[in-house]
C-alpha cells in the first residue's frame, strides 16, 4: 500500500500533473470529474512549482497522464504517483507509440506504473492492451491509446481503494527515442507502405524529417494512393518527387507508386523563400509556387469507400438506404479539425451539393480523430507572412467562411442534419456541430464549447443562437465562461448532445448509419416539418443575420481592435510555446 493511502470507495483528491491539458488529460479530467472525485491540474513547469501544487492540493494521488520529465523524488516519495505509459509491460521510454508502428507490432497497450526513480520503472497498477491500427501515432493516441490509459487509470484507483499492491512488472527494456537517421526516408529504395509507416511513426510529433522540393521539412498527414495515376505517368518522375497535387496535399512518387503528404513544416536556418514559417500548414500552401505548376488530380466528392474508388480527400460524400428514406454523409477529415477558409469553402460547396440530393437526413461527419477545431490559426499566423495580407484579415476571412458553413446547416430546411462526432470539437468546431438538428456521440468524445482560452476570444459560428436555444442562457454562459472540457454524456446532459452512445471507432460509425437510417425511414417528415415551424418562429423573433452581425462586431475588436490578446494567444499557441503557469479555472487548489 503506497503511503497516504487506506483502502476506501470515497471520492479521491486527485492532482492531474501533465506538461500540457491534452486530450488524454482532458478525457481523464471529464472521466474523473464524473465519478466524483476532486480533480485539480498543475500542468509541470518545475519541481518547485509542482511541490508547491501538492503541498496546496495534498491529494490522495497524483495522476501523470502526459509527462516529459521525471516526477521529482519529494513528491512521488510522499504521494503515490500514477505515470501512464503508452506501451505494454515492461516496454519503458520516450518513443513507445513510436517504435511500435515502426515495428509493425499487431498489438500495443497503455501501462500505469507508479512513480520510482527511473523512468517508467515503477511496479505496475494495471495495463490495458489493444489491436493496432494502420494511422498515424496522433490517431492511435486519441483513440486507442487514450481509451486504454482512461480504462486503467480507473481500474488503477479501483485496487488502491480496494487495498491491492501493484505488481511487479517483470523484465523491462529501455527504449531510447527515434534517431532520425533510424526512420528518415529512403526515397530510392522504401516503398510506399514503408514511407507510411515512417511518416505515420512521428505524426503529429515531432514529424519525419525529409527535403521536398529541396527544402528541409518535416512531413505528417500521409495517405495511400488507391487509384493511380497511369503508371506511364510515375515513370517521368523520381522517387521523392511530387507529381500532382489534391486539395492540401502533393503526390509524391516512390519506389513502388506514390502517397499523398498533407501537411508539411518547413525547417532550416534558410527557408525559401524567407516568408517560409516554421508552421505545420497544407503541402500545397508551403509550397505554393511549385504546386501551382503540377496538375490537379480530382476526385468526385461523391464516391463510395469500396476498394478503388476511395481515393483519399479531404471530404467525401456517399448515400446509403432505399428511396424515401435515404441517407447522406458528408465526411470533412480535416487535419487536426483546423479548417481553413479554403476548406470552409469546399465544405460549404459540398453542403450544397448535399442539399441538392434526395435524401431525407444527412450526417455530418466530421473526421475520424476531431470533428472540428474551428478556424484554422496556423493558416491564419501563415498569412501575416504574406505581402498585403495580415492575421487579423486572415481570421476575419476565415470567420466569415466558417459562418457561412454553419448558415448552411441551419438553412437546411428540407431534410434532417445530424452531426456524429467520433472525435473531439473544440471552439468553433463545437458550435458548428450544434447548427446540426440532431448531434450524436460516442462517450469517449470531449467538447470544449468555448473560446475564452484562446486570448477571450468572442467567436461566432451562431453560438449565441445554437448553444442558448439548446442549454438555455443561463446554462451558455457558464459553458462558455467555465472553460472547461465536457464530456458527452456531461453534455448530454447539459442538452448539447442528444444520444450518446457506441464507442470509439467503426462500431460508433455503424450504429450511426444504422440510426441515420431509422430516423429517415420513420420520423424524417413530421420532424423536417416541426423544424421549419420552430426556425421560423426564431427568425421571426430574432434573424441570424442579427446573431451574426453582433457576434461579428465583437470579432471585430478581437482581431482589429487595440486589445492584442487573440494575437498573442494564437502565436503561443501556433509556436507551441511552454506554459508559464496553469489557468486558474484548471488548478483549483491555486
Ligand atoms: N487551428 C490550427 N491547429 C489546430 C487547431 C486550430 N483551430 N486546433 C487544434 N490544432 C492543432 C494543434 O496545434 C495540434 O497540432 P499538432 O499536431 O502540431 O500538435 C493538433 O491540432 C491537436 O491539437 P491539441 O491541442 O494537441 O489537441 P487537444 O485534443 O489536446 O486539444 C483543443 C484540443 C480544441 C482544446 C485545442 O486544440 C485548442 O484549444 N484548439 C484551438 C481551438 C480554437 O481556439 N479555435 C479557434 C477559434 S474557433
Amino acid at each position: 500500500m503506497p503511503s497516504g493511502l487506506t483502502p476506501t470507495t470515497r471520492p479521491l483528491r486527485l492532482l492531474l500533473l501533465s506538461h500540457a491539458f491534452n486530450s488524454l488529460t482532458q478525457r481523464l479530467f471529464v472521466e474523473l470529474r464524473a465519478r466524483g472525485h476532486e480533480v485539480s491540474v498543475e500542468l509541470d513547469i518545475a519541481d518547485g512549482v509542482t511541490e508547491e501544487a501538492v503541498a496546496m492540493f495534498a491529494p490522495d494521488v497524483v495522476i501523470a497522464p502526459f509527462l516529459k520529465r521525471r516526477i521529482p523524488a519529494t513528491v512521488w516519495q510522499r504521494v503515490p504517483c500514477l505515470v501512464v505509459h503508452p506501451g505494454v509491460v515492461g516496454d519503458r521510454g520516450p518513443a513507445a507509440l513510436d517504435r511500435a508502428i515502426l515495428r509493425g507490432d499487431t498489438h500495443w497497450g497503455v501501462t500505469v506504473l507508479q512513480a520510482v526513480d527511473d523512468f517508467d520503472a515503477g511496479p505496475v497498477w494495471a495495463s490495458v492492451n489493444f489491436p493496432m491500427r494502420a494511422a498515424p501515432k496522433g490517431s492511435l493516441y486519441r483513440q486507442e491509446v487514450t481509451e486504454a490509459a482512461t480504462q486503467a487509470v480507473l481500474r488503477a484507483l479501483q485496487r488502491i481503494a480496494d487495498g491491492k499492491q501493484p505488481q511487479d512488472p517483470g523484465p523491462t527494456r529501455w527504449w531510447p527515442a527515434v534517431p532520425p537517421a533510424e526512420r528518415a526516408i529512403d526515397w530510392a529504395q522504401d516503398d510506399s507502405a514503408t514511407v507510411l509507416r515512417k511518416i505515420r511513426s512521428a505524426d503529429g510529433h515531432p514529424g519525419l524529417q525529409t527535403r521536398l522540393f529541396g527544402q528541409d521539412c518535416r512531413v505528417f498527414d500521409a495517405h495511400p494512393v488507391t487509384t493511380r495515376p497511369a503508371p506511364a505517368a510515375f515513370a517521368d518522375f523520381r522517387p521523392g518527387q511530387a507529381m500532382a497535387r489534391r486539395g492540401p496535399a502533393l503526390l509524391c512518387r516512390t519506389v513502388d507508386g506514390a502517397v499523398w503528404i498533407g501537411h508539411v513544416r518547413p525547417e532550416g536556418p534558410t527557408p525559401q523563400p524567407a516568408s517560409l514559417l516554421p508552421l505545420k500548414l497544407p503541402a500545397t500552401e508551403v509550397f505554393r509556387v511549385q504546386a501551382a505548376a503540377l496538375p490537379e488530380l480530382p476526385v468526385p466528392l461523391h464516391r463510395a469507400s469500396a476498394a478503388g474508388q476511395d481515393d483519399w480527400d479531404e471530404l467525401r460524400y456517399e448515400e446509403s438506404g432505399p428511396q424515401g428514406a435515404r441517407v447522406g454523409q458528408l465526411h470533412f477529415a480535416f487535419h487536426n479539425g483546423a479548417m481553413s477558409t479554403r476548406q470552409c469553402e469546399r465544405l460549404r460547396d459540398a453542403l450544397r451539393l448535399a442539399r441538392g440530393r434526395d435524401t431525407q437526413v444527412l450526417v455530418l461527419l466530421g473526421g475520424e480523430d476531431f470533428f472540428s477545431n474551428g478556424i484554422h490559426l496556423n493558416a491564419i499566423e501563415a498569412a501575416a507572412a504574406h505581402d498585403g495580407d495580415s492575421a487579423a484579415d486572415a481570421s476575419w476571412r476565415n470567420i466569415e467562411a466558417m459562418n457561412d458553413v454553419v448558415l448552411e446547416i441551419l438553412t437546411m430546411d428540407d431534410r434532417l442534419t445530424v452531426a456524429a462526432l467520433r472525435g473531439n470539437a473544440g471552439a468553433g468546431g463545437v458550435f458548428l456541430a450544434l447548427a446540426a438538428d440532431e448531434v450524436w456521440a460516442h462517450p469517449g468524445v470531449v467538447l470544449n464549447p468555448h473560446y475564452r482560452n484562446m486570448g477571450n476570444l468572442h467567436g461566432s459560428e451562431y453560438w449565441t443562437y445554437v448553444l442558448p436555444r439548446r442549454a438555455g442562457a443561463g446554462r451558455a454562459q457558464a459553458i462558455v465562461q467555465g472553460r472547461l472540457p465536457l464530456g458527452a454524456r456531461q453534455a448530454a446532459e447539459l442538452g448539447l448532445v442528444d444520444a450518446c452512445f457506441g464507442s470509439v471507432g467503426e462500431g460508433f460509425l455503424r450504429e450511426v448509419r444504422s440510426r441515420a437510417g431509422e430516423l429517415a425511414l420513420h420520423n424524417a417528415s413530421s420532424r423536417v416539418r416541426a423544424k421549419l415551424a420552430r426556425r421560423a418562429a426564431d427568425e421571426a423573433h430574432r434573424p441570424l443575420a442579427a446573431y451574426r452581425a453582433d457576434e461579428l462586431a465583437q470579432m471585430h475588436r478581437n482581431f482589429y481592435g487595440f486589445d492584442p490578446s487573440y494575437h498573442v494567444a494564437r502565436y503561443h499557441f501556433v509556436h507551441k510555446l511552454a506554459h508559464a503557469w496553469t489557468p486558474r479555472h484548471l488548478a483549483v487548489h491555486r
